[in-house]
């Protein structure tokens, strides 16, 4: 492999050249860190729900929170989401760009229901690099990446900040431009989730009108994992073993359910998953008339511990949820 520079601890750094090989690994479910303009993102083809399952649990996060999927162009978005009139013209003004638009999924979208965390909204951007962009192209898939550090530390700016191990390539473009993460709109109504690349001012002038904000703490690093969060409109009973005639069992290794969330105890095929599950196991109680989603016991390693953080979010009651 005349393109592999080096190999550190499983992580083969690669140079700019070597796009087709990043855009294999990204192709057979691998994960590799890639250079935007804000940070470089943990890039994993955001159709395959182990692959973004193997984000989560690189960055060793203790809870699921939605991704942002990149795409080349707008038009690799059609099949995914609704663009309003608000959407267009911001995504003309600033795309390629450090914006981040959060737009109402399409039906058929393909994509795993770990990047959106089961919500119905997606977070979109067209990166502002030619080399993120040609990658997305070379890939001809959407890519989830969420920044390239494990969890509670810095993003990384330049390729030799993602920690060996992390991924299994890392993609050298150099130092990002911006070193911001990108700015988070929802366009209906106008509304800034996060500050970020693009200023508020910039993206109030192109409107013409004030953004509302939603920017409460908390919600600017994860705006996806409060109240809007998904939850199933059952209520869940979490670590049950056996079957119960007036629920839906979620299985999960030695606990056969109704619904298997991995027969084989494979945390990364439960992550996986886990809200089309909830989806499906909700829409099966409703059928049946059952008021309870049962769910087996989740071992609290690795990827289990934010399986469990999830489920117990939706088992609480909803003012807190
Ligand atoms: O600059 C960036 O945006 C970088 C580069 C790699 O593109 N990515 C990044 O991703 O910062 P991440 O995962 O660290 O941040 C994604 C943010 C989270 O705060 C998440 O809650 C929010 O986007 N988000 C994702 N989907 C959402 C949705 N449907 N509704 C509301 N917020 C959403
Ligand atoms: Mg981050």
């Amino acid at each position: 492999m005349a393109s592999t520079e080096t190999q550190r601890h499983g992580t083969q750094r690669l140079s700019a050249a070597s796009i087709d090989a990043a855009a294999a690994i990204l192709r057979k479910g691998g994960l590799v860190a890639f250079p935007t303009e804000t940070v470089y993102g943990l890039g994993a083809d955001a159709t395959d729900g182990v692959a973004v399952a193997r984000v989560f649990a690189a960055k060793g996060r203790p809870s699921f929170n939605p991704l942002i999927v990149h795409v080349a162009d707008q038009r690799a978005l059609a099949r995914l989401v609704e663009m309003d009139v608000t959407a267009q013209t911001l995504a003309s003004a600033f795309w390629p760009g450090p914006l981040t638009l959060v737009l109402p999924l399409r039906a058929g979208h393909g994509l795993s229901s770990l990047v959106t965390s089961g919500l119905d909204t997606l977070a979109v951007r067209v990166p502002g690099t030619e080399l993120a962009r040609r990658l997305l192209r070379a890939v001809g898939r959407p890519v989830a990446a969420p920044s390239a550090n494990p969890s509670g530390r810095l993003s990384p700016t330049r390729a030799d900040h993602v920690a060996d191990g992390l991924a299994d390539a890392v993609l050298d473009g150099g130092p990002c431009a911006v070193g911001l993460e990108s700015t988070i709109v929802r366009p209906d109504p106008p509304t800034l989730l996060r500050e970020g690349g693009v200023t508020a001012d910039a993206i109030e002038k192109v409107l013409g009108s004030p953004l509302r904000r939603d920017l409460t703490p908390g919600r600017v690093q994860a705006p996806g994992q409060m109240t809007s969060h998904y939850a199933p409109a059952r209520a869940l009973r979490l670590n049950v073993t056996r079957r119960a005639q007036d629920a839906v069992l979620l299985g999960f290794g030695a606990v056969p359910g109704d619904l298997t969330l991995s027969a084989k105890g494979d945390l990364e095929e439960a992550a996986a998953n886990l809200f089309d599950y909830l989806h499906r196991a909700d829409k099966m109680a409703e059928t049946l008339d059952r008021p309870w989603i049962d769910v087996a016991p989740i071992p609290e390693i690795g990827l289990g511990r934010a399986i469990r953080d999830r489920l117990s979010r939706a088992a609480a009651p909803r003012d807190q949820a």
